[in-house]
């Protein structure tokens, strides 16, 4: 978090829930921040229940304290932690994690219970909630309520507060609580409006250092980005609709460096005339400038985002107005309503009843309502402006496979992004936030357009001699990270190295329209650096997938590796085709060696953990 320094007397919990006469502590493993706000739900919710409760980063925390927990009467640790990658917690949460396997502690008479975040999608699905939940009980922790699990490729708000209906009433059970059952409804934060600021005392989109942008200075990193000049933006599709940006990021001057096989990041900014709807709705002045101030003095996390800021800049670089919101918002929003039927059906999304749950599912996620749409359609709902700005998830960086090799350009970064553009069941048309605000960075000479940008190191990479053959499956923007190995490998051939067999597995809808770098590709197709095999779906009447062309190739599939320990690598759409990709591999590993799919299973793990079988896939 910016603004907090952490001071080293600082990390005992135990005396902060003391000092202010608390039991409960919510600790978070989050990347994104949902982890955390599932959190802080959580403690706000404690008081209901005559527990009050406080939110913790494990990261700032001495998390062998958790031995002497049972010292405060009534005590209970509540965990939400997140699964990231191979199964990884996320940074904050990766010490305790670690700690907490080395299997040292004794955690009798510690009463616990986990929550996991994750995403079914993904293999390791949970990992991390699984096993802390489970370590905790072996080292002699007493768990109050069963592990709850959450969906993100689902529904896992739903999910969520689905367990925490039953958390409650568990929880009360253990500690013979009665339910003061008072919905209070707290402010987390207070409200500060500024008149007479100097501008170079407020934020303007900064991520964490104030003027940071005005004056950079490195190292660049997720906290201090880098402004990169946008060099080239050209349009890849020739035709058909939709449209695929090819966009090189000038990262001259930065000290930033990549290899082929990271991620590049971006901050974008929430579209203006969504921001200026907002401030229309809500009839306020979005350049008053405000701070949000933590109530709780003994929160690390002094401010929501970057304060002081105006309401403009809250809304357009620091809060995501445009995902579905989530129950507790609803619940918040309908103590605004004026309007009675509004009001009562917001409290009915905002409830765990199965009308409501079935309204939210079809009104919020079926007809895929923002912030925006639901202050449109519910006109007496008047929120005020700062308790929005508490209530917002933060505005997130988005990820792209870099499709460039540092060997060929060293001071550039090459991105390819597909625009996302789609009209909604209320016949609203949306724009993906990051890619149409990436289609507006335009080249020109007089004032280039910049993007705040970092580099994210990855473990998708080349194998490191190049005589071991490699097999991509990379459809669709999935050939980004490709288009980069494949200009390594050509350089090394044309260097004489004895570069092993490439082979690419290539898709697109059809030749004449989304055939993105095939004049490149074809230029290394006739240097022999690659071999292609093309899947154009929609060029005869039935579709052919870069799937369907692996399972007839079983061949060379298993003579790469399998007879010659090559690797293989998946890029692209992770919700059908990485996992139809596993299932042909893992047939084929079957069938070439005659072994049970559990061999056959034990086989692939033995790949993934060479790093001979990668993926790197978003959904
Ligand atoms: P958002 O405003 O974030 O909107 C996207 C969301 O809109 C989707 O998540 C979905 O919920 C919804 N949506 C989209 N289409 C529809 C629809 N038809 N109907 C209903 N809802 C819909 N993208 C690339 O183009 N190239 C890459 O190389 C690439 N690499 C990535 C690598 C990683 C590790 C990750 C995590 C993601 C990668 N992505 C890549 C995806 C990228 O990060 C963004 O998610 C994408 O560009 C969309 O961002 P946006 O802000 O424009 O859209
Ligand atoms: P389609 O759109 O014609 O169905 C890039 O998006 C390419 O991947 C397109 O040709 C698309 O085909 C194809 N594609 C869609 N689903 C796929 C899957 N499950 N496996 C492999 N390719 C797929």
């Amino acid at each position: 978090h910016f603004n907090n320094i952490p001071q080293a007397a600082d990390n005992s919990f135990i005396k902060k829930l003391q000092s202010s006469g608390r039991s409960l502590i919510v600790f978070y493993g989050s990347q994104t921040g949902t982890g955390e706000e599932f959190a802080s739900r959580i403690a706000k919710e404690g008081t209901k229940y005559g527990m009050k409760g406080m939110v913790a980063d494990p990261e700032e925390c001495d998390m062998e304290e958790l031995t002497r927990l049972k010292e405060i009467p009534n005590s209970l640790a509540v965990f939400c932690l997140a699964t990231y990658g191979e199964g990884d917690p996320t940074d904050n949460a990766m010490d305790f994690f670690e700690w907490l396997h080395s299997g040292n502690a004794d955690l009798t008479g510690l009463r616990y219970s986990v929550f996991g975040l994750g995403n079914k999608t993904y293999e390791h699905y949970n990992e991390v909630a699984i096993k802390v939940d489970k370590k905790m009980e072996e080292l002699g922790a007493t768990r109050v309520y069963e592990l709850g699990l959450g969906d993100d490729d689902a529904n896992i708000e739903d999910d969520f507060i689905t367990w925490k209906d039953k958390f409650w009433p568990a929880v009360c059970d253990y500690f013979n609580i009665e339910s003061t059952g008072d919905d209070v409804s707290i402010r987390q934060y207070k409200l500060t409006e500024h008149s007479d600021l100097d501008v170079d005392k407020v934020f303007s989109g900064e991520v964490a250092r104030i003027n940071s942008f005005k004056n950079q200075r490195p190292p660049f990193d997720a906290k201090n980005p880098f402004l990169s000049v946008v060099r080239v933006n050209r349009e890849l599709h020739k035709s058909g609709g939709r449209s695929c940006m090819h966009i090189e990021f000038d990262i001259e001057g930065s000290k930033m460096r990549y290899d082929a096989g990271d991620h590049v990041a971006v901050y974008p900014e929430n579209n203006a005339e969504l921001v200026n709807k907002i401030g229309h709705l809500l009839n306020i002045n979005l350049d008053q400038v405000f701070t949000l101030t933590n109530t709780d003095e003994d929160s690390t996390k002094k401010h929501p985002f970057p304060c002081p800021c105006s309401y403009r800049t809250a809304l357009t670089y620091y809060l995501d107005i445009t995902s579905n919101p989530r129950t507790h918002v609803l619940k918040e929003l309908a103590e605004y309503a004026s309007d009675v039927k509004e009001q009562e059906m917001l409290k009915l999304m905002a409830s765990t009843s199965p009308e409501g749950k079935q309204l939210y599912s079809k009104w919020i996620s079926d007809d895929n309502r923002n912030i925006v749409h639901i202050l449109e359609d519910l006109p007496s709902v008047k929120i005020a402006v700062d308790h929005l700005c508490e209530l917002l998830p933060r505005l997130q960086p988005r990820y792209y496979s870099i499709s460039s090799s540092p060997k060929l350009y060293p001071t550039t970064v090459h991105v390819t992004a597909i625009k996302v553009e789609y009209t909604t069941p209320t016949n609203r048309l949306v724009k993906g936030v990051a890619t149409s605000w990436l289609g507006t960075k335009v080249p020109n000479e007089d004032s280039p357009p910049k993007v705040p940008i970092f580099i994210r190191k990855s473990q998708f990479r080349l194998p490191t001699r190049v005589e071991t053959p490699v097999i991509m499956i990379g459809p669709g923007t999935g050939f980004a990270p490709f288009r980069a190995f494949i200009q390594e490998r050509d350089l090394n051939l044309k260097e004489g190295k004895p570069v092993g067999e490439t082979v690419l597995y290539y898709g697109c809808r059809k030749r004449s329209e989304d055939f993105i770098y095939g004049e490149e590709l074809e230029e290394c197709e006739r240097n022999k650096s690659v071999k292609v095999h093309y899947a154009f779906s929609r060029d005869q009447e039935n579709k052919v997938y870069v799937t369907h062309l692996l399972a007839q190739n079983a061949d060379e599939l298993w003579r790469i590796i399998g007879e010659k320990n090559g690797h293989l690598y998946i890029c692209g759409d992770a919700r059908n085709m990485a996992k139809d990709v596993h299932n042909i591999v893992l047939k084929v590993i079957q069938e070439k060696n005659n072994m049970s799919e559990t061999e056959a299973i034990a086989y692939m793990k033995k790949m993934e953990s060479q790093k001979r079988y990668s993926a790197d896939v978003w959904s």
